[in-house]
């Protein structure tokens, strides 16, 4: 199987005011093509930190990061942005555009990376049926549910053909219902599309839904379960 991240001896010292603070102290991830990995954790422990660096969004203080089998500290901003894009990032708070529609929204990427009109349209279509959305696509944000609005966020996540997905805290925002509804959503862009996902989540019912979850406590990984 291919790798598509590979963190060795990670860190990350951010810098507040003079005081250092350590958010990873040295994390060994491995994580192949096609897995659906939860990383679980107390507040503070280092998860979007992790999920940052691996989404190219911040450069690692030190170790090594290895995207499918390119090392992220010898890329410059450029090449970190080619490697951005190859990333569907999914948040907690959905970050849609409100006056736009939820078609509208999934599109916003595919026109950003040039796509034209009717193939946006097309792609963004399929995509809302896939998250289970067609009936909704003319519906604005404040229109649909939660759980919904994260439907689309995902959708749009995909938009740019994306096989890799990182969520952070995808449900933190949602009632429990929709979020076990996203996670099986999650699941089945895994099983059935083949997109790997990286998901973090404090909900440990949530997190045995996904193939391995990954503890952190301090900064590093303290623990690994298989699902
Ligand atoms: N931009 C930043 N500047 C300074 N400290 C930060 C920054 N981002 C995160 N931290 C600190 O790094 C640690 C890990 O944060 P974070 O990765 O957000 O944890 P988690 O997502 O697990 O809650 C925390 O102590 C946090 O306060
Ligand atoms: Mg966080």
């Amino acid at each position: 199987m291919a790798t598509i991240v590979e963190a060795v001896e990670l860190k990350k010292t951010y810098m507040l005011g003079k005081v250092p603070v350590e958010a990873l102290r040295g994390v060994n991830l491995k994580v192949e093509k096609g897995e659906f990995v939860s990383i679980l954790g107390p507040s503070g422990s280092g998860k979007s930190t992790l999920l940052n660096l691996i989404g190219a969004l911040d450069k690692p203080t030190s170790g090594k990061l290895l995207i499918e089998n390119v090392g992220i500290s010898t890329l410059n901003d450029g090449q970190l942005a080619d490697l951005r894009r190859k990333v569907g990032f999914v948040f907690q708070f959905f970050n849609l555009i409100p006056r736009f529609t939820a078609r509208q929204n999934v599109e916003l990427p595919m026109a950003i990376a040039g796509l034209n009109r009717d193939e946006r349209r097309k792609r963004a279509e399929e995509l809302l049926e896939t998250v289970g959305l067609k009936e909704r696509m003319n519906h604005k944000p404040a229109e649909l549910s939660g759980g919904e609005q994260q439907r689309v966020a995902i959708a749009r996540a995909l938009a740019n053909n994306h096989r890799f997905l990182l969520l952070d805290e995808p449900t933190g925002d949602i009632d429990s219902k929709n979020a076990y509804e996203t996670i099986q959503l999650i699941k089945r862009l895994n099983l059935e599309k083949r997109v790997t996902a990286i998901m973090v989540t404090h909900d440990q019912h949530l997190a045995k839904e996904a193939n391995r979850a990954v503890h952190m406590l301090d900064g590093v990984i303290a623990q690994e379960t298989v699902n």
